[in-house]
């Protein structure tokens, strides 16, 4: 069989892309309408459809003996007092852990597991987060800068949306009083 190639990849400090850029994934408000909780301030912004993130994911196979690795650049912004956020999920093989490391900005990285656990962890630049074997993970955008952050999982991870889809977070992160603050989910 053919050996796989070392490649090395140039990550931008100050803008956070890539290049070359890879697979790039982009989240408008319309792709994640009915993930925030203020469903009045969804509507009011749908027209404006504001671009909340971008990922520059590096290809590589989606097998275990290979580390999938990106960039997620989450821009700051809020519906109603809800920060911008990513969808969040738990990988597909439930199993697979992450490691998030923030280059720029600041935000919150909120986990939770299938039995009830939760825990947040605050990124500045230079924080170096562990998602564990089993956590779902979202991040928020708490600042008023792009929040910049590289990823790096096993390549077999996979994705599964759906269960975050139906029953969102245990917490929001929102604003009060110029604050950041993470309040009980109503919805959960
Ligand atoms: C990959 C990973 C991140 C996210 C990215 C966007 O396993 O955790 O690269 O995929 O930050 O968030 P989602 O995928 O939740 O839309
Ligand atoms: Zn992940």
């Amino acid at each position: 069989t053919e050996k796989f190639m070392p490649f090395v990849t140039e990550l931008d400090f100050a803008t956070g892309k890539l290049n070359p850029e890879g697979h790039v994934i982009t989240r408008n408000l319309s792709h994640m309408k009915d993930m925030y909780y203020d469903q009045e301030a969804v509507r009011q912004l749908l027209g404006q459809n504001p671009l909340i993130y971008v990922v520059y994911n590096v290809v590589v196979p989606e097998t275990a003996a290979h580390i999938q690795h990106c960039v997620t650049i989450l821009y700051p912004g809020k519906v109603g007092n809800e920060y911008f956020m990513t969808k969040g999920h738990y990988h597909e093989v439930l199993d697979r852990a992450e490691i998030y490391f923030c280059l720029k900005g600041k935000g919150q990285l909120l986990m939770q597991t299938q039995d009830g656990a939760f825990a947040s962890i605050d990124m500045v630049p230079g924080s170096v987060a562990y998602v564990a074997p089993e956590w779902a993970h979202r991040t928020v955008n708490t600042g008023d800068e792009p929040f910049v952050f590289f990823a790096a999982y096993p390549g077999d991870a996979g994705h599964n949306y759906g269960d975050i889809e139906t029953e969102g977070f245990a917490k929001l992160s929102v604003e009060q009083n110029g604050e950041a603050v993470l309040v009980d989910n109503p919805r959960y």
